[in-house]
């Protein structure tokens, strides 16, 4: 294992203002951690999309704190000196400030997150600054909002319109006015994505938002087309490790049932001498047990 410097916010602003693009990976278990850490993404992230690509739900919205704290918890254990970035799930962060302390700060606490991401611009930045606030740094997240796909009516792309990319602007401002350390862009056109990376002072994080922001993420599953549902034009895939296990498992299947696994290098032997002494009647079995 690689040793590597603990990443923190103050690090990842320094790379904005150096021009050094930000890499960030999500991960939901300790192998996909181990995995993100010794490749040395910035920011490991445990995503809601967890639900989609980890839990089979058709969306985000099903996922609970419960379930993002559970895998938290295995990508802390798993990466341990990237930055451990937790999502808050669907309404965790809607209610009272008191309510949303206590969820950031579980998968602060219990998870060992260094951070948490929320989805939305001005209507959540009550919410962002009381975090920040309380010593919870937050990643705000605008433009494709899949908490939001209901309202917004598909996975569709953002700001195309005047209205929308003004609104978007406004969004990314404010939320830095909150006190968040960087935000994701997702699914917005390029030229946007860019803007909106040169009008604020932190970190923008793209997906499917261009070559303009400073930093991208990918999700785990379709970065190594791992058996991902998701499928879109702007996710690239390094690798198809699908097909590769699939491959795995059935050749394990033809060996078993060609009888060629296990062979002579998978088993264990015995002394010849213990075998010979070794009783095959039935005389020393209990009668409860016979038949
Ligand atoms: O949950 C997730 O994986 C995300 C990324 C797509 C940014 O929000």
């Amino acid at each position: 294992m690689t040793y590597r410097k603990v990443i923190s916010i103050v690090d990842l602003k320094k790379m904005k203002e150096d021009k050094k693009p930000i890499t960030m990976v999500t991960a939901y278990d300790y192998p996909s951690a181990l995995c993100c850490e010794e490749a040395g993404v910035d920011i490991v992230f445990v995503g809601d999309t967890v639900g989609m690509v980890v839990l089979g739900y058709d969306s985000t919205i099903p996922v609970t704190l419960d379930e993002i704290l559970h895998h938290t918890k295995a990508v802390t254990r798993g990466a341990k000196n990237s930055f451990v970035l937790a999502d808050m799930p669907f309404l965790t962060y809607h209610g009272s400030i008191d309510v949303t302390l206590q969820n950031a700060g579980r998968l602060m606490q219990e998870g060992g997150a260094k951070a948490v991401k929320m989805e939305g611009g001005t209507e959540i930045c009550h919410s962002v600054k009381a975090c920040v606030q309380a010593g919870i740094p937050v990643m705000g997240h605008i433009g494709l909002t899949p908490q939001a796909v209901n309202q917004i009516g598909g996975f569709k792309i953002q700001g195309r319109s005047l209205e929308q990319a003004q609104k978007l602007i406004d969004d990314a401002k404010a939320l830095e006015q909150a006190g968040a350390f960087a935000i994701v862009l997702e699914m917005v056109p390029e030229e946007l994505a860019q803007l909106i990376s040169e009008q604020v002072t932190i970190p923008t994080i793209g997906i499917g938002a261009g070559r303009g922001c400073d930093g991208q993420v990918l999700v785990y599953h379709d970065l190594l087309q791992y058996a991902s549902p998701l499928k879109a034009k702007f996710l690239k895939t390094y690798a198809n490790i699908g097909d590769t296990i699939v491959e795995a498992i059935s050749t394990f299947k033809n060996e078993v049932q060609n009888r060629q696994f296990p062979a002579e290098d998978n088993v264990f032997h015995m002394n010849e001498e213990v075998i010979e002494r070794l009783t095959v009647s039935d005389e020393h079995v209990d009668d409860e047990w016979k038949e």
